[in-house]
């Protein structure tokens, strides 16, 4: 397999650029693409034979808007190539790019130990120099441990490569991936050789006609700045959804309150939506790392830990709020509830900690019936949600949805649901509840007036 080779005109000499990609996830599938399409010879590997026989033939394995036609035109150029040997990715490769996931484990902190396994294995089959480089997200130590257990490797196998660890957080937003991979906000390259540096200076040299910023720092802050980031965008939603709840029981309306803080430019208006709560594999699992990361090094995070909490009692809430209005005028037992929306946030399959399953397992705790709805996260949740499924009805359109209920619970804000005729899908239900938990029609005079409506937040 021979490396593609580019002149760099800066540094007045050929760089080859073979860049092996480990796990296919929504980081590592995005990533490989995007950098193929840069031109990069790119190797991602998963071992998941299934999955890597699908993007082999040009099917992508997740609903990542852009994604087809990048990775479709990877293959065609041959820039782009798939295997399920680690020891091919490995070998192939000048860079190894880890981007598997970091699942929370038992006790709350980041499980780490499919990073260290892929580590060691790395160390197992490498035949040359390598540069190592982390894109999952890590707690604090990861990197520094990576370097010593591929060093601890190719001692053990008395070889004298040189290996460079860097440690390079990914802060692309799922539905959005391509894009994010396209044009970041910032690069973040956490390393201690010079030489690291400059190998990734030139990976992502294409960013520098963008003018994206970089950043270099040691590991410790590379792997925190992740954690803080996600942990802090958690804690403005949580601030926002608690605001939301003073909001709506003292008669204020938490857009507008969003929008008179937001003119502040300290503030801002962005990510300040009040809704269902967050969810996705990201902020539920950042915050609850970020925390225990604290504990270890005796740094309590109260604010962390508030947003956390927050978040669950917003989903408790928006369940009470639902319950109470319609138990209220109704018998619960006979009532059946259409929801819209299970992907914890639009142009995403996800629904890795979507606040759609609390919400549903709550309602029907309650013994209320229900249908559902969403355009791209019922293949996702007939698979694993195997405690709830015997007990929901999956439709295939929103009218399906809405067919005979009484109320229609729009969990997730799908650009699709704010085209639907709303008179239409009136007509068939059977009560005319609409719970907004995503705000998305609080402006609409002409769907609000037609139910009995709510908004999260918005007080009468
Ligand atoms: C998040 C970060 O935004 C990315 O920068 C980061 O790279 C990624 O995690 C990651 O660590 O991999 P993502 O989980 O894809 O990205 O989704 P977001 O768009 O951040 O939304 C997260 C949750 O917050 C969703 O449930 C969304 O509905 C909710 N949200 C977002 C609100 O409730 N209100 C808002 O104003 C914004």
């Amino acid at each position: 397999m021979a490396a593609t080779f580019y002149f760099d005109l800066d540094k007045m000499r050929w760089f080859a650029l073979r860049i092996g990609v480990i796990g296919t996830g929504y980081v590592g599938l995005v990533y490989g693409a995007v950098m193929a399409d840069f031109g990069h010879y790119v190797t991602c590997m998963d071992k998941d034979e299934q999955k890597i026989g699908q993007l082999k033939l040009g099917n992508s394995t997740i609903y990542e808007p852009g994604l087809p036609p990048i990775l479709q035109y990877g293959l065609s150029t041959g820039n782009l190539y798939f295997t399920t040997s680690l020891e091919e990715c490995v070998k192939y490769s000048d860079m190894i790019v880890i981007a598997i996931g970091t699942p929370t484990g038992p006790d709350g902190n980041a499980d780490v130990s499919d990073v260290m396994t892929v580590a060691e294995e790395i160390g197992t089959f490498m035949l040359d120099n390598k540069l190592v480089v982390c894109k999952s997200t890590v707690p604090i130590g990861t990197s520094r441990k990576m370097l010593e257990i591929i060093e601890q490797q190719l001692q053990a196998r008395n070889v004298g490569y040189q290996i460079e660890v860097a440690c390079n957080p990914e802060f692309l937003r799922q539905g959005k991936a391509v894009e994010d991979c396209l044009s970041p906000s910032r690069v973040i390259i956490g390393t201690e050789t010079q030489h690291a540096r400059e190998v990734l200076q030139d990976i992502y040299r294409m960013y520098d006609q963008e003018k994206i910023p970089f950043l270099y720092t040691g590991y410790e802050t590379a792997e925190l700045i992740k954690y803080a980031s996600n942990s802090f965008l958690a804690v403005k939603i949580s601030f926002v959804n608690e605001l939301a709840w003073l909001s709506e029981t003292a008669g204020a309306n938490i857009q507008d309150v969003v929008m008179g803080m937001g003119l502040d430019a300290r503030i801002s208006p962005t990510f300040l939506e009040a809704g269902a709560g967050y969810g996705g594999s990201c902020f539920p699992k950042d915050t609850r790392a970020l925390v225990e990361t604290g504990a270890k090094y005796n740094a309590q995070l109260h604010i962390v830990e508030a947003a956390i909490a927050a978040n669950e009692t917003q989903k408790t809430r928006m369940v009470q709020k639902i319950i109470d209005t319609l138990s209220s005028h109704h018998d619960l037992s006979c009532l059946t509830i259409g929801v819209l929306g299970l992907s914890f946030k639009p142009e995403t399959d996800d629904i890795r900690s979507a606040p759609s399953y609390d919400i549903i397992k709550g309602l029907l705790d309650q013994g209320l019936t229900v249908k559902v709805y969403c355009p791209e996260g019922m293949r996702q949740a007939k698979l694993t949600w195997t405690e709830i499924n015997e007990r929901i009805f999956y439709c295939d359109s929103e009218a399906e949805c809405a067919d005979q209920a009484d109320a229609l619970v729009l969990i997730t804000e799908w650009g699709q649901f704010r085209n639907l005729e709303w008179t239409k899908i009136l007509a068939t239900m059977h009560n005319n509840y609409l719970f907004d938990l995503r705000n998305m029609f609080t402006r609409e005079n002409s769907v609000t007036e037609l139910f009995h409506y709510y908004a999260v937040g918005v007080g009468v």
